[in-house]
């Protein structure tokens, strides 16, 4: 067995079809399906049902398929992550979710390149779970979200929890009240533009916010509500009574300022669109979003610790509550 049949049998099984397997490979048909016999033939088990079109694994062949994707996948990551230790790149490539950018981002950076002038910083818009992937494959050297993971290629650091306001049409009656309750949200459209949810085993718990998690909590409640505004507002046992679901952040923030409803947002979002909307404080202090920095844990970018030290830098000059962590 070796490795070139493998990806030929996942290539086969992928597009369920010899020719089309043959064109996203750029290997013959008849050498496809040697390659296949021959690696059947090795375990010896029938792993295609080749009296079936399209295509169809077998039973063990879908079990071999669940194990040898994700080995070849380990494999393509430590292939990479061995090619960066030895030849680590110049630039550092950061990561992050479109609400971090609107806050601290672009002083950070500031910090950063005034510690390390000749430091060339790029930077890409991707989601917090793309985020994962995107560092196992070279792709981000850090990466910066509000979701937790869990995986044991990458070493995550809680850099601090930023409280969430609400964000009100400036025409609402509630638009001048400070510190308010979300029990007083409930009979406020609600809109909703998370593309993540929360894992289960921190959705289930009720009695502290998500971000105060930790993240091998133990469930203890079943049907957990995992989009994170509608728990926040279950953790007080509140359900909104209408919500709308949009694909982002700034639809969001377009439609309270249209007038169309209300939305919880980080509070470094608060200069967004602030001729339209009105932001306020929640009385809940632990109504928070956390953000997370994200690496790989064995292979450290050498300018991410620098990186992270910016990050201190600015959390001091501005008086932000943080606890300081250090890589493992
Ligand atoms: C923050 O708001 O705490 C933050 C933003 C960007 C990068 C790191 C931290």
């Amino acid at each position: 067995m070796d490795i070139k049949q493998l990806n030929v049998f996942i290539a086969i099984a992928d597009c369920q079809s010899f020719s089309l397997a043959a064109r996203s490979t750029g290997i013959s048909q008849p050498s496809l399906s040697r390659m296949l016999k021959q690696l059947e033939t090795d375990i010896g088990v029938e792993l295609i049902d080749r009296y079936h079109r399209p295509l169809q694994l077998t039973e063990s062949g879908q079990f071999f398929y669940d194990k040898i994707s994700a080995v070849l996948t380990e494999l393509a990551t430590v292939t990479s992550m061995t090619q960066r230790l030895s030849n680590p790149s110049t630039a550092l490539t950061i990561g992050f979710v479109p609400s971090v950018l609107y806050g601290l981002l672009p002083e950070i950076i500031a910090a950063l390149k005034r510690r390390r002038p000749d430091i060339e910083v790029n930077l890409k818009d991707i989601s917090s779970y793309q985020q994962i992937e995107a560092l196992k494959s070279g792709d981000i050297d850090v990466g910066l979200g509000r979701f937790a993971h869990r995986d044991p290629w990458i070493q995550q650091i809680l850099l601090r929890h930023e409280r969430y306001m609400v964000a009100l049409p400036k025409t609402h009656p509630l638009a001048h009240t400070r510190d308010q309750r979300l029990i007083d949200l409930v009979n406020n459209r609600l809109i909703l533009y998370h593309q993540t949810h929360l894992p289960p085993a921190i959705s289930v718990m009720t009695d502290a916010t998500p971000s105060a998690v930790p993240i091998n909590a133990t469930p203890i409640i079943e049907n957990a509500i995992t989009e994170p505004l509608l728990h926040l507002f279950a953790q007080y046992g509140i359900t909104p009574l209408m919500t709308t679901k949009v694909s982002d952040l700034q639809v969001a923030l377009s439609l309270v300022a249209a007038g169309e409803g209300i939305t919880l947002v980080p509070a470094s979002l608060q200069t967004v669109r602030a001729e339209q909307i009105s932001y306020q404080r929640l009385i809940h202090e632990n109504v928070t979003s956390p953000i997370y920095l994200h690496t790989l844990k064995d292979v450290v970018h050498p300018k991410v610790p620098d990186f992270l030290n910016a990050i201190y830098e600015v959390y001091e000059q501005r008086g932000i509550t943080y606890r300081r962590q250090q890589f493992v």
